[in-house]
């Protein structure tokens, strides 16, 4: 059974990308960036891993074309990463040589832990040869990323840090919201100081302020790292970063695949869950 999308629409900006122009000049207008996303993921079909990377070659186009300030965020398994590994390279090289084309940025989202190792790994190879035009997301729960954030800095990579919204078990990720919370002000520490621009993913006060401060601290310039939030949440905050000299980006999902992405905002807070309920009888 397909619900119905007005229950989505607080987290989902239309189920076409014309649907969600307005929504991203609104946010442009305000001096906050976006970033599409092209909801979907585990495709298992190769036409329809075609299909996506040409979707997303189109978007790329599109961005360019409405002159909106809008890079893309892209998941290894819409590319074909459950088919085979290099068949989703070779789709990710596709997407990247027009990102490099019309001067855009491509981020590899990350998924659940059963693709962390080859989504690090396509990363790494795709950014020797494209660089500044490909970043990656790395999961402060994940008890592996104290490494993988050193190994990544190293390289020089753009990384956007949250805190990883998948079901994960205890051997794999931390399950305490305070563990989490001190994991992810490691990792912006380390980002912060080994990287040149930091993306910092995340709606909790106490990590936003904690980057505030400690940037502050550290005489680290507000030009020097982001903040990013999700499409329907906080924006009345991301409009006083703006305001007060922050960059800021949105991640603006769309499309017509909007289950998984809507199920896993209605899991992560119960607030949520009671918009959906008030939507509902709003109509
Ligand atoms: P969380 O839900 O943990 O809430 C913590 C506290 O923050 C709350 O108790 C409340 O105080 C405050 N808060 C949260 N939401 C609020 C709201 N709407 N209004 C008021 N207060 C609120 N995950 C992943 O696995 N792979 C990925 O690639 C990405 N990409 C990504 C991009 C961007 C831009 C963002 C913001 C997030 C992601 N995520 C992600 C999701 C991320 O991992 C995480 O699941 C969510 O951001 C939820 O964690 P938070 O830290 O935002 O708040």
């Amino acid at each position: 059974m397909k619900l119905p999308f007005f229950l989505a629409k607080r987290f989902v900006a239309g189920e076409t990308f014309k649907s969600a122009v307005p929504k991203i000049e609104a946010l442009n207008k305000k001096k906050i960036k976006v970033t599409l996303d092209l909801l979907g993921e585990n495709v298992k079909l190769k036409t329809t891993a075609d299909e996506t990377v040409n979707e997303y070659i189109s978007l790329l186009n599109d961005i360019h074309s409405a002159g909106l300030k809008s890079t893309i965020s892209i998941k290894l398994t819409m590319l074909g990463l459950d088919i085979d590994e290099l068949y989703c390279r070779d789709n990710l090289y596709k997407l990247l040589d027009e990102a490099r084309k019309s001067d855009s940025f491509v981020r590899i989202d990350m998924e659940g832990s059963d693709y962390t190792q080859q989504t690090i790994d396509v990363f790494k190879e795709v950014f020797k040869e494209y660089g500044k035009h490909v970043g990656i997301v790395i999961q402060a729960y994940l008890h592996r990323t104290k490494d993988d954030i050193n190994d990544l800095a190293e390289l020089g990579a753009d990384v956007r840090l949250c805190k990883g919204a998948y079901n994960e078990p205890e051997r794999v990720a931390l399950q305490k919201m305070s563990d989490i919370r001190e994991a992810f002000k490691e990792y912006s520490k380390v980002l912060l100081d080994k990287t040149s621009y930091p993306r910092i993913a995340t709606h909790d006060d106490e990590l936003v302020n904690w980057v505030k401060d400690y940037s502050v601290e550290n005489k680290i310039g507000k030009a020097r790292f982001e903040f990013q939030m999700l499409y329907g949440l906080r924006e009345e905050t991301m409009e006083q970063l703006t305001n007060d000299g922050y960059n800021t980006r949105v991640y603006v999902p769309y499309g017509t695949m909007w289950f998984p992405y809507f199920k896993r905002r209605l899991m992560e807070r119960k607030e949520n869950i009671f918009f959906i309920f008030t939507t509902m009888f709003k109509k």
